[in-house]
């Protein structure tokens, strides 16, 4: 089944909002399957966001996604990474739709509340990254 990698950014913590956005995947029908609040350090935050690293925000990016705790998770369901993304919104909550997590509670780029995988490929990469295979649990729910 197919999984994702999705973090609550740290503003989305500070702003209480890790439950909000666990009730909208869990309402939708996916399954969380690891979750953890974590620190992340600088090493992990740029082999993370490594596809941005000759970006002119790279250096703000790091020092945002390392400056508080994240809420990191990996959901499973069909169509998780697609449908977890619309579910997002656009990456600029002044683009993204009333109704999707940023369109509702970001406002600027950086301060974008969430992350989440944007293909198979990258799924699997930060699945890795951020998790021990020992950490994702397996079980059954009823949706
Ligand atoms: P995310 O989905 O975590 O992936 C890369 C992040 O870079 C993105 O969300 C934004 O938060 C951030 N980002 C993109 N463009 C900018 C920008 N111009 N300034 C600061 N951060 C940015």
């Amino acid at each position: 089944m197919e999984k994702t990698f999705l973090m609550v950014k740290p503003d989305g913590v500070q702003r209480n909002l890790i439950g909000e956005i666990v009730a909208r995947f869990e309402k939708k029908g996916y399954k969380l399957v690891g979750a953890k609040l974590m620190t992340i350090k600088d090493s992990l935050a740029e082999e993370h966001y490594g596809e941005h690293r000759d970006k002119p925000f790279f250096g703000e990016l790091v020092s945002f996604i390392t400056s508080g705790p994240v809420f990191a998770m990996v959901w499973e369901g069909e169509n998780v990474i697609g449908t977890a993304r619309q579910m997002m919104g656009a990456t600029n909550p002044k683009d993204a739709t009333t109704g999707t997590i940023r369109g509702d509670y970001g406002v600027t780029v950086g301060k974008n509340v969430i992350h989440g995988s944007d293909s198979i490929e990258s799924a699997e990469r930060e699945i890795n990254l951020f998790f021990e295979e020992a950490e994702l649990n397996t079980y059954s729910k009823d949706n």
